[in-house]
């Protein structure tokens, strides 16, 4: 490993190795992310009209309620960190199990729960008569959700998303707490190997940086092409 003697000769393996499991941490938490997120607003959204149902589906709908709220009042209200140690100690039982996946995991089930309000709250901001328009149509309610509702609930979820996953990505660099060695990690190691801590952690900085520039300008150009529909 880099982490031992000859650190002042390897330390630029050392950021590049931080640099990866960042990036791959980041990647898979959003990938991860807003699926559940997704999943969990479109429930939530299903789940609101209950009128004129019969009791065993006003029962289903209270019960996938209960446990979206649980799960997104649970997530928001606890720290991500101590989630982490908590996820780390529940499937670090044995020795083989992967920091990586297990920090991808931990950010994903964290980010779910903010997706899904950013996406809950998107749709909700469509006005009520799309909905009717399209089912008027002859639409049934997916297609009504797939074809009128979210083409247009896109163009407010983007923008909020776009900042989620750039709080996600910077939050990672909490994962040192699991012992992975990401970017911030890799930074400690190298600053308490030099006996000069300032340098490493401001080259982290500049690559954290670069990342959510990069992320913000491709953001950028996606919300841009989604709003070229609304220009006739
Ligand atoms: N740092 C805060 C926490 O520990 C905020 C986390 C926000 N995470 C997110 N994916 N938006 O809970």
């Amino acid at each position: 490993s880099y982490y031992n003697a000859f650190i002042l000769d390897n330390r630029y393996l050392a950021y590049l190795d931080g640099l990866k499991i960042t990036l791959l941490i980041s990647f898979f938490a959003i990938i991860l992310g807003s699926l559940i997120g997704i999943i969990v607003a479109i429930a939530k959204v299903t789940a609101q009209k209950s009128k004129g149902k019969n009791w065993f589906t006003i029962v289903c709908i209270k019960l996938v309620n209960t446990i979206c709220n649980g799960y997104i009042n649970i997530i928001r209200g606890t720290p991500v960190m101590v989630q982490l140690l908590i996820i780390y100690n529940l499937i670090f039982t044995s020795r083989n199990t992967n920091e990586i996946v297990v920090g991808a995991i931990c950010f994903g089930i964290n980010s779910g729960a903010y997706v899904a309000e950013i996406v809950r709250a998107g749709i909700e901001s469509i006005d009520k008569g799309q909905n009717e328009a399209g089912r008027s149509l002859g639409l049934n309610n997916i297609q009504t959700m797939l074809y009128i509702i979210l083409p247009q609930a896109i163009k407010n979820i983007l923008p909020a998303l776009g900042n989620e996953f750039i709080v996600l990505v910077k939050e990672t660099s909490v994962a040192g707490v699991i012992a992975v060695t990401d970017l911030t990690k890799a930074a400690q190691y190298i600053g308490s190997r030099t006996y000069q801590p300032l340098p490493p952690l401001i080259i982290t900085a500049v690559f954290y940086l670069i990342i959510v520039l990069g992320l913000t300008k491709f953001l950028g150009i996606f919300e841009r092409r989604m709003r070229q529909g609304d220009k006739h």
